[in-house]
């Protein structure tokens, strides 16, 4: 699919262009290139994916793992040539689309770096404990992201 994801008037100005699917290779590679975990990234079902800029190149990736009605947004990241230009608060902005329309009602994220980007997004800082048992015992959350971690939530104003 080939779609352009539409954007939140806010976010119109940056002129990122959205699609689904980024290629697997290719989302590996940025995430690696950017020291985030790939363990278990060939597990994942990359309908639940996005990227940014061109499919040859993506400048920035993210993606969902379905707890539904739960999810854990993950593997949020921007080429390092590419950040300060948007391209990550619309990816964010794009993917809550996509989980508010599979209705979904919390986001949770793991971060080590960004919890000041994810805080101006409306994400709040939760315990660990707080968090639903089957995200706990996902891999990002119990093996692949360091304790240190924060952790975060968003719950999205999805209907039904
Ligand atoms: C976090 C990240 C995705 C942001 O991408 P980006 O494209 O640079 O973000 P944007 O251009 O949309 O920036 C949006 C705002 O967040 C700020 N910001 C960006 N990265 C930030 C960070 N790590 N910490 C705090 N603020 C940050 C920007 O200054 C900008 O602020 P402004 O709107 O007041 O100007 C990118 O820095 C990145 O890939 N980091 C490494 C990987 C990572 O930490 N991923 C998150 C793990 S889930």
């Amino acid at each position: 699919m080939n779609s352009v994801w539409s954007q939140s008037k806010c976010l119109a100005q940056y002129n990122v262009q959205v699609y689904s699917r980024p290629d697997k290779a290719q989302v590996v590679a940025l995430l690696t290139a950017n020291q985030l975990p790939t363990a278990d990234v060939s597990e994942l079902d990359f309908e639940h994916f996005l990227g940014c800029g061109t499919r040859d190149h993506p400048s920035g990736v993210v993606g969902l793992e379905l707890f539904t009605p739960d999810a854990l947004l993950r593997s949020l990241v921007v080429d390092e040539h590419a950040r300060g230009s948007g391209c990550g608060k619309v990816l964010v902005d794009a993917i809550e689309q996509y989980a508010q329309r599979l209705r979904l009602r919390n986001l949770y994220l793991l971060t080590e770096t960004a919890e000041r980007f994810f805080s101006q997004l409306d994400y709040r800082r939760i315990e660990r404990e707080s968090v639903p048992e089957s995200i706990q015992q996902c891999r990002e959350f119990s093996e692949l992201c360091p304790d240190s971690a924060v952790v975060m939530v968003k719950r999205l104003n999805s209907s039904g």
